[in-house]
């Protein structure tokens, strides 16, 4: 593998990110640690989408500058990537010069090609979608059923963009590509939309929306949402119509685009035809992931149950994000809807990250000081059927990302850590200590720290720092690549003493509190 480029939607700045922004990211996060394992060339793109209506009328609420109010908003997203260790190579900002610039020159290729023309138009515009709808996408009460508002009707010449030239296209690449809309049960519903696609406006006069991307030729209009938000995929790279970065030849096309459910058709259709009228190549594969619902409710500001990432953090005293990390991460099979709960988030990472991970570890250990003063031993070096479960498992968790499945990789780590466990209860080690029978006890230790060592690579990208900390007592270099791991890790001599081995995961509640008393 050469290089691996993923993008994440990148997101409004109404507000703060909650844990349905959080979902996205560290999912994306995880799927490019996980192929930084892999080649030497991840790259991970976010940032956030900063035109529009909304911006425009919330920041005028507030008298406040769009660009002040964006500024600011902006730094909660990153201040929150930040304490999730979202290890972005870039963050974008649609209010950035080179972005600007470069969506004007897209525009204007566009329209010299023939595929935007100027039409006088009239529709239902949603300001919460930042979309016009059609009268049967409306509810019973003529309001738009996501924002439960009535939109506005609204007559202006627009800019519209022929995306009917492009459907047959389309059409032909998702029928042809069966894996290119993950998961694949989402295709349908990508194709009955294309049966109705129409030709889209994508630019709004000056006068009722100013927040945005001036069409560089006709200053009465500004460019309108999607061609100025999608296009950040290529203008962060450094594309340019006419001269592509080396940066854009070496990333694009995008390997993976993550996105929610709720935009999978702004991303399989419309970002598709506008690739395919500036003639780039397409992305491999678009992501579309579930809902992320709290106590199986919607999550709105109204219902007034808004999660967000810090609070959680807060919440539990977690010194690194890593449990918040693997809860999310896990949280639903690739593309269905998760939920978040504080209950289940404390049972399910005291019982993977402390219970069964962390606890394997420090128990071995711990044997190791209390029976061999920390120090491995030749003769406990032998082979174990184990070891090639373990290279197994890494084989497995390989084959499940290259189809995004996140959930499923991390079951099978699971799996390779219950066998682990399994192993050490079997063969009581400290009973054949007590038997004196200390060579086999030597070797169940050293047993289980190979198998330590690989699952410390293998819970990496979920869990970076409790990933860490494993490799570092087990003295396992954490930066090897999947591909050249093998069972030789664990070297004979001193590995550990009492003073050197930490808990790498505290369970929430108990120990945890016990600590900060
Ligand atoms: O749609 N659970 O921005 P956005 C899971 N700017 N994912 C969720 C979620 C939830 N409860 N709520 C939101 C936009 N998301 C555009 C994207 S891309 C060129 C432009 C996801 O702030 C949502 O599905 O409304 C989307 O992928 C991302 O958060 C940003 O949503
Ligand atoms: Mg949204």
């Amino acid at each position: 593998m050469e290089k691996f480029y993923a993008t994440t939607a990148i997101d409004y700045v109404n507000g703060a990110p909650h844990i349905g922004h959080a979902y996205e990211k560290i999912l994306t996060d995880v799927i490019v640690r996980h192929f930084s394992q892999r080649t030497d060339n991840a790259y991970m793109l976010t940032g956030t989408d900063e035109h529009g209506i909304k911006i425009q009328k919330t920041s005028a609420k507030i008298n406040m500058n769009p660009k002040e109010f964006c500024d600011t908003n902006a730094q909660k997203f990153i201040d929150c990537w930040k304490l999730l260790d979202i290890n972005y190579s870039q963050f974008i900002r649609t209010t950035d010069d080179y972005h600007k610039l470069t969506v004007q020159n897209i525009f204007k290729k566009l329209t010299e090609k023939g595929d935007i023309y100027k039409n006088s138009y009239t529709g239902l515009y949603c300001s919460g979608c930042e979309a016009f709808l059609a009268e049967k996408d409306l509810d019973e009460d003529g309001c738009c059923p996501v924002h439960k508002k009535k939109p506005e009707q609204i007559s202006e010449e627009n800019y519209f963009f022929k995306l009917t030239k492009y459907k047959d296209a389309i059409l032909k690449h998702i029928k042809q590509n069966p894996d290119f809309i993950v998961p694949a049960f989402r295709a349908n519903e990508v194709i009955n939309q294309l049966e109705n696609i129409e030709d889209i406006s994508v630019s709004r006069a000056i006068t009722s929306v100013n927040w945005g991307i001036k069409v560089l030729d006709d200053p009465s209009q500004v460019i309108y949402v999607w061609i100025d938000a999608l296009s950040n995929y290529i203008t962060a790279l450094g594309y340019d119509i006419n001269n592509p970065s080396e940066k854009f030849k070496t990333y694009w096309p995008a390997d993976v685009q993550v996105i929610g459910k709720d935009i999978l058709k702004f991303h399989s259709i419309y970002w598709l035809a506008i690739l395919m009228a500036l003639e780039l190549p397409l992305p491999k594969h678009i992501l579309a992931h579930g809902w992320i619902t709290i106590d199986e409710a919607k999550m709105s500001k109204s219902l007034g149950n808004v999660v967000s990432p810090e609070n959680v953090l807060k919440a539990y005293n977690l010194e690194s994000p890593d449990a918040f990390r693997y809860y999310m991460a896990t949280a639903a099979p690739v593309g269905r809807d998760g939920n978040y709960s504080d209950e289940d988030f404390k049972e399910k990472v005291n019982a993977h990250l402390a219970n069964s991970m962390g606890n394997l570890l420090n128990r071995t250990l711990s044997m190791l000081v209390k029976y061999f003063d920390g120090e491995i031993k030749s003769e406990f070096i032998k082979e174990s059927p184990l070891f090639s479960e373990a290279i197994n498992t890494i084989k497995e968790v390989k084959h499940h990302f290259d189809y995004f499945e996140i959930q499923e990789a991390s079951l099978k780590i699971n799996e390779l850590v219950d066998k682990a466990n399994k192993f050490v209860t079997d063969n009581a080690p400290w009973t054949l200590a007590k038997e004196g029978k200390m060579e086999e006890c030597g070797t169940v230790l050293y047993t289980i720290l190979e198998i330590m060592c690989v699952i410390s690579s293998l819970i990496y990208p979920y869990c970076p720092n409790i990933a860490k900390s494993m490799a570092k007592q087990l003295k396992y270099d954490i930066n090897t690549k999947l591909d050249d791991i093998k069972i030789n890790n664990i070297k004979t001599g001193k590995l550990t003493s009492k003073e050197e081995i930490t808990p790498v995961f505290l369970r929430i509640d108990s120990e945890l509190a016990d600590k900060k008393k």
